[in-house]
């Protein structure tokens, strides 16, 4: 039996998708290196879609497209129907380098984004407090980044996503600075605010097993220039224990089938 459903592009997709962002026909160039070419995306509601590929394929490049804070050459993006132009509130960019304040604590932080849009303060630190709870810092509103780990940190900077309500979350390689154990826990954490929040999540990653581990589709990208060479749902049920997904049968053959496809890529 096939581990996942594979389709060679995403052409192919079913129409019965509920697609929150779509991607049509981006292609992008810094001088003369080709990041991007031609990428046709849909990007299902309230799933988790990783977008896949070894460094350099343009992985970055396609998510601050999305994000609104660089523009394609060609090609278009739309949220909701909605063209993006820039920055919105419906998006939310988490970054690799956690982009926090280091003069403010974790309360604040958290309440950024917020107090950015103008909410009262009783108001923002009601809901930060609950988004720094929902990561697992309860207990850490005071601090500062500088007295957190790696991985505290990007679970700042994930509070601060969930805490403006964006209904996409954009991460890019969330837990690379953040070493074995966190990583594991913060994946975890990942599958069960994903099922809590009934956010979309787009996320970046270059570890195949981070991707079938927590994703609901994976865009599989080819080597530079970026283009969609594979779209997997691994059919994983993420119901269980967390522990049981990487002996899971469906696991172990998805990252098998990514590897064999990826494998002629690597010298
Ligand atoms: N600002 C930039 N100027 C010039 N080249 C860039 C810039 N940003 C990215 N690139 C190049 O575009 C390609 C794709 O980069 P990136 O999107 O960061 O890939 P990934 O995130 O998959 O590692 C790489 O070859 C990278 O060197
Ligand atoms: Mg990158």
């Amino acid at each position: 039996m096939r581990a996942a459903a594979l389709r060679k592009d995403s052409l192919h997709m079913p129409q019965t998708v509920d697609s929150i962002v779509s991607v049509r026909g981006v292609s992008k160039t810094y001088g003369d290196v080709e990041a991007l070419r031609s990428i046709d995306l849909d990007f299902p509601r309230g799933k988790l879609t990783s977008l896949l590929g070894p460094s350099g394929c343009g992985k970055t490049t396609l998510l601050k497209i999305i994000a609104g804070l660089i523009e394609a050459n060609d090609g278009t993006i739309t949220v909701d129907g909605k063209p993006v132009l820039g920055p919105g509130p419906e998006r939310a960019f988490v970054f690799q380098d956690f982009a926090l304040l280091p003069w403010a604590t974790v309360l604040r932080n958290v309440a950024f984004g917020l107090e950015l849009r103008g909410a009262a303060k009783a108001e923002r630190e009601e809901i930060a407090r609950r988004y720094v709870a929902e990561v697992g810092l309860g207990g850490f509103e005071d601090k500062y980044p500088h007295e957190l780990s790696g991985g505290m940190r990007q679970r700042v900077g994930l509070a601060r996503a969930l805490a403006v309500d964006a209904e996409v979350l954009l991460l890019d390689e969330p837990f690379s600075a953040v070493d074995e154990q966190n990583r594991r826990k913060f994946q975890e954490d990942l599958i069960r605010l994903r099922t809590n929040q009934k956010k979309t999540f787009i996320f970046v990653t270059h570890s195949i097993e981070e991707a079938v581990y927590i994703s609901d589709r994976i865009v599989l990208l080819s080597p530079r220039p970026g283009r969609v060479s594979q779209i997997i749902e691994p059919a994983i049920d993420r119901s269980g224990d967390p522990d049981q997904i990487h002996r899971d049968r469906h696991y172990l053959d998805t990252v098998e089938e990514i590897w064999q496809g990826l494998k002629q890529y690597v010298d």
